[in-house]
């Protein structure tokens, strides 16, 4: 009896918990697979998260590749360099930057569970303030997809692909931003020799909660006109390099 009257309690408190939910529920993302120079989808070397829901916490070791990141995939994608890389977002991306780290291992990425140490290069970036329309930041993407130049100087070898979109709706505030990112397992072939041995960042370590480019506002009036990326230096020219973005 008393199970029973409480039930109802407990039933309204879980509508209660639903109806809190469902904004930022709907808001949440993963990235899924990658295609090359325009191919069909290849899921199999991405090392999927188990759902779509945020890393929040930077120092967490789940920053490098996400829940399950230390999970091997069951395949690796052979990509030349220079090839045009799509990435794609179910259901889609946020508010917020877009960036692509890559990260040389040594040894085989198949059998590479210790994330620890791995040196995280940023390659590739979408500007949130450089939208079509001022405020536009980068979401939602065209079908949850971008497309990103691989730099044809770099070198040869396994990497760790890491997309990356950054949730701003809530980022403010400390601890308010919504990391989604997934790791691809790629091999380079043709490619230019490059490499910035002993740059990038680590991960955790790399990011702090304090950010200037992690504790940001998009919402102001003006729109903000530059976003100061976290992560270091672009590596190799320091540019915006999206192939199809701004
Ligand atoms: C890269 O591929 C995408 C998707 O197929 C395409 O829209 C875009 O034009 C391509 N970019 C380049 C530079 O080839
Ligand atoms: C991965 O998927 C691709 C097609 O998307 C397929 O050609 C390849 O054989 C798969 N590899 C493994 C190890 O499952």
């Amino acid at each position: 009896m008393a199970a029973l009257l409480r039930a109802p309690k407990f039933l309204a408190l879980l509508v209660t918990i639903a109806c809190t939910c469902v904004p930022v529920s709907l808001a949440l993302t993963r990235m899924t697979a990658i295609s090359v120079n325009g191919g069909p989808f290849i899921t199999n070397s991405t090392r999927l998260p188990p759902n779509t829901s945020p890393v929040t916490d930077v120092t967490s070791p789940n920053i490098a590749c996400n829940v399950g990141g230390t999970t091997p995939a069951p395949a690796v994608t052979v990509i030349s360099a220079g090839s045009n890389l799509t990435a794609l977002w179910i259901p889609d991306t946020h508010v917020g930057p877009n960036i692509v780290y890559v990260a040389k291992v040594t040894g085989n990425i198949l059998t590479t569970t210790n994330l620890q140490g791995l040196r995280w290069i940023k390659a590739r970036i979408v500007d949130p303030t450089k939208g079509p329309t001022p405020g536009g930041w980068s979401a939602p993407l065209p079908n949850g997809e971008y497309s990103f130049l691989i730099p044809t100087r770099l070198a040869c070898g396994q990497y760790f692909l890491r997309i990356e979109s950054i949730g701003f709706h809530a980022a403010s505030s400390i601890g308010g931003a919504q990391f989604f990112l997934s790791c691809v397992q790629i091999d380079i072939t043709g490619g230019g020799g490059g490499y910035p041995v002993g740059t990038g960042i680590l991960l955790p370590g790399g990011y702090t909660g304090t950010d200037p480019g992690i504790v940001f506002n998009p919402y102001t009036t003006p729109y903000p006109t530059s976003y100061p990326f976290p992560g270091g230096p672009t590596w190799p020219d320091g540019k915006r390099m999206f192939s199809s973005l701004y």
